[in-house]
């Protein structure tokens, strides 16, 4: 990685805002349900407290559209970041207003604050430089480490980075080497398995990854549109009838690239969107009408399993199956534990959906590593150059 890491910089006694993504889920309690990401941004934080940098912290949380809700306050994040740091981190009550600046002009040396939800200011998503040279005035130094919302230019994830010294975070370093050696230097066989439910969202992904691997599972939403365009029946499953063209497409350019790109050969089917739905298994090639494909049947299973056994690299995004519902969860399942058992292959999860799957099976730690960026992964994958990366200084 050419760009300059916190170690690149003397934080001692400086100010430093850090931007994280502490983007996580609440339940109506307001009780967070995930902390993956706030245990990732730990490491950076640690560091600049260790090495008495007066700490400045800063994130958005959901989609507040640029006004003041206190539904997406962030105070739930400031008493986990307390808990976990064994520090009391103060919580501004604005973004860069008066709280947020008394907190900044009093945080001493290996002390933590947290601004509000930046994107309770409307100029945050519009990335204008009047909020990035505010955010910026607060510090001497800043750091990124949100690198779930990299793929967005914001003021507080890309435009600051005009007007301080600048550095990734230890997250975004760690995201980087893992995702970017999987990409761009994986050992062999390199087997993607790509799942969701439409094509349309993951065109760029499967371009980019047909350059990369040597076989490309496809299984969720996205694989019907596959099997029609080659003409065959799937009953009442998601299907993009637009997209056609391009799934075909995208098989010749597998062909051509000399890709295994592997579809499922069985589904299994149900009447309606929902677990206690009537179910059976037919052949993919052969859903009747009035039946959905909501997961992948045994055959499919055993044939991914067969190609995932040899393989030195894995990278899985998107979740094969509804598998929120128990009754279509047993490919995602299934692939999951195929993976946590592989001996000598680097597993590499992207975020979002598939991390969930996997955290919720229980097997989070027996993978190489879990994206904590769904948007972010996704774009990185398809090669994209991200923002909230480009805009940190070079070394
Ligand atoms: C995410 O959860 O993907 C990131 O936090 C980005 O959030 P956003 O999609 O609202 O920009």
């Amino acid at each position: 990685m050419n760009k300059k890491t916190v170690r690149d910089l003397d934080v001692n006694g400086k100010k430093v805002l850090v931007r994280c993504d502490f983007n996580v889920p609440l339940d109506d309690n307001k009780n967070i349900t995930d902390k993956t990401r706030i245990v990732a941004a730990l490491p950076t934080i640690k560091y600049l407290l260790e090495h008495n940098a007066k700490v400045i912290l800063c994130s958005h949380l959901g989609r507040p559209k640029g006004e003041f809700n206190m539904d997406y306050s962030l105070k739930p994040v400031a008493d986990e970041l307390s808990r976990e740091l064994g520090l009391d981190v103060k919580l501004a009550s604005d973004v860069t207003g008066d709280s947020a600046k008394q907190l900044a002009q009093n945080v001493k040396e290996g002390e933590a604050i947290l601004l509000e939800n930046v994107r309770f200011d409307a100029r945050e998503e519009k990335n204008e430089d009047s909020l990035s040279q505010e955010l910026a005035s607060l510090a001497e130094l800043y750091v990124n480490d949100a690198f779930g919302t990299c793929h967005r230019a914001h003021s507080s994830t890309a435009g600051v980075a005009k007007f301080l010294p600048s550095a990734c975070g230890f997250l975004i370093e760690k995201e980087l080497q893992n995702l970017g050696d999987a990409l761009n230097n994986p050992r062999r066989p390199f087997v993607a398995i790509l799942g969701g439910k439409k094509v349309s969202d993951k065109i760029g992904v499967i371009d980019n990854l047909l350059e990369k691997v040597d076989t490309l599972l496809i299984g969720g939403g996205m694989a019907y549109t596959f099997i029609k365009a080659q003409g065959y029946n799937v009953g009442n499953s998601i299907c993009e009838l637009d997209k056609l063209d391009l799934a075909l497409s995208l098989l010749e350019k597998a062909k051509q690239k000399g890709v295994k790109m592997i579809l499922p050969v069985d589904n299994k089917v149900g009447k309606d969107f929902s677990n206690e739905t009537e179910t059976m298994t037919v052949k993919s090639t052969e859903i009747p009408d009035g039946w959905q494909g909501f997961d992948i049947g045994p055959e499919t299973i055993k044939l991914y399993e067969d190609e995932l056994k040899n393989a030195k690299t894995v990278l899985w995004n998107g979740p094969i199956g509804v598998f929120e519902f128990e009754n279509f969860a047993v490919g995602t399942n299934e692939i999951a534990n195929t993976l946590a058992n592989l001996d000598d292959c680097t597993t590499i999860i992207g975020g979002g959906d598939s991390a969930a799957a996997v955290t919720k099976i229980g097997l989070a730690d027996k993978m190489t590593h879990i994206s904590t960026g769904g948007g972010a992964s996704l774009e990185f994958i398809e090669g994209k150059e991200l923002p909230g990366i480009e805009c940190i200084e070079n070394k």
